[in-house]
């Protein structure tokens, strides 16, 4: 719990992504057999590349949502863009923090017996929101923060029984899963990528598979809960609790069948749980990893509610799971023809 404490509380927001590494780096850097950065900063490490049988690569990624200083008002409040993709309905009367220094600071609105009616039912679009960090001129705020510098969202880590309440599960998550599954012994090759700028598009999975060139790629993720109350006609899917979420498609990629039976079937066999994602909704590396080589491509995700804001909730449960699942599917793979 503390290193997914740690990894869900560190700074993370695209681009910025180095004390994330570090975590990683100094937490599982022992178990393998060769650790190794690239200039984007994706972080690889290998196990087990002497062995025969296809060379499976498992990925996820470091970045966050969040937000980059675009530009400081004469007044000392601080304008921003969006990395990553945020509802600017989430964003007023949130704390974040700031840069290399952490500076606190809040999302600032209008307090309610200032606004009218009409006002009220308006969402304030992001171009209108500013930070405020108490500063009363430009001057004062550039003393601690400058143009570029990342945002992101001060939310502490917090476990309530199974249920967890962080930012960034999406995908720390993932991040997790990995530093247990690198502690594993596999009897074929197999690299760990934890990749870079995946929110803004899958960047880092794109040089990372060009480098890797693995025949198997596992993406490993936190996705979005659809277990909230809705009028809509969609489904519900996927549920806290009920297990790993297994991605037939999504809008970056078709998964592949074969691996995706082999999967649940795996999960089956040792009686975990597991639920589908909601057919053609977000997308992964995986997408990425499907468009430099010819490859099999699956996700495994652990479901959270209020992804891309603040603050999510997710379950002990579903991480366990799906470590579990990934280390059963790991020792029949022998067994797949894909
Ligand atoms: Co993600």
């Amino acid at each position: 719990m503390e290193l997914l404490k740690r990894l869900c509380d560190a700074p993370g927001v695209c681009g910025h992504e180095e004390a994330v590494r570090e975590i990683l780096i100094n937490a599982v850097g022992p178990y393998a057999d060769s650790v190794h950065t690239d200039h984007l900063g994706n972080l690889y490490m290998t196990k087990g590349q002497e062995k025969q049988g296809p060379h499976l690569m498992f990925a996820a990624h470091t970045d966050e949502v969040g937000l980059m200083v675009r530009g400081i008002d004469e007044e000392g409040s601080i304008r921003f863009i969006e990395l990553g993709g945020i509802d600017p309905r989430v964003l007023p009367a949130k704390r974040v923090r700031i840069g290399k220094d952490a500076i606190c600071g809040v999302i600032g609105i209008k307090p309610f017996h200032l606004s009218d009616k009409e006002e009220r039912k308006e969402v304030t679009p992001l171009s209108d929101l500013r930070v405020d960090i108490g500063a009363s001129s430009k001057d004062q705020v550039e003393r601690f923060v400058d143009v570029g510098d990342p945002i992101w969202f001060d939310t502490s880590f917090e476990q309530w029984g199974d249920i967890l309440k962080a930012k960034a599960f999406d995908d720390r998550a993932g991040c997790y899963m990995m530093t247990e599954l690198i502690r594993h012994e596999f009897r074929f090759p197999v690299t760990f990528v934890w990749t870079v700028q995946e929110e803004v598009g899958l960047r880092g999975a794109r040089i990372a598979v060009a480098r890797v060139r693995p025949d198997i790629i596992l993406v490993l993720e936190g996705t979005g809960a659809g277990d909230v109350p809705t009028d809509k006609d969609v489904a519900r899917m996927p549920f806290l609790g009920k297990g790993p979420v297994v991605t037939i498609l999504d809008r970056t990629v078709v998964c592949n069948q074969r691996l995706v039976e082999f999967l649940t079937d795996a999960a089956d066999r040792e009686h975990i749980p597991w639920q589908f994602k909601r057919p053609l909704v977000g997308g992964t590396d995986a997408g990425a990893a499907v468009r430099v080589k010819p490859l099999h491509a699956a996700v495994l995700a652990i479901p959270a509610r209020y992804i891309h804001s603040p603050v999510a909730l997710a379950d002990l449960k579903d991480i366990i799971n799906t470590i579990e699942l990934v280390k059963a599917a790991c020792g029949r793979f022998g067994e797949v023809k894909l």
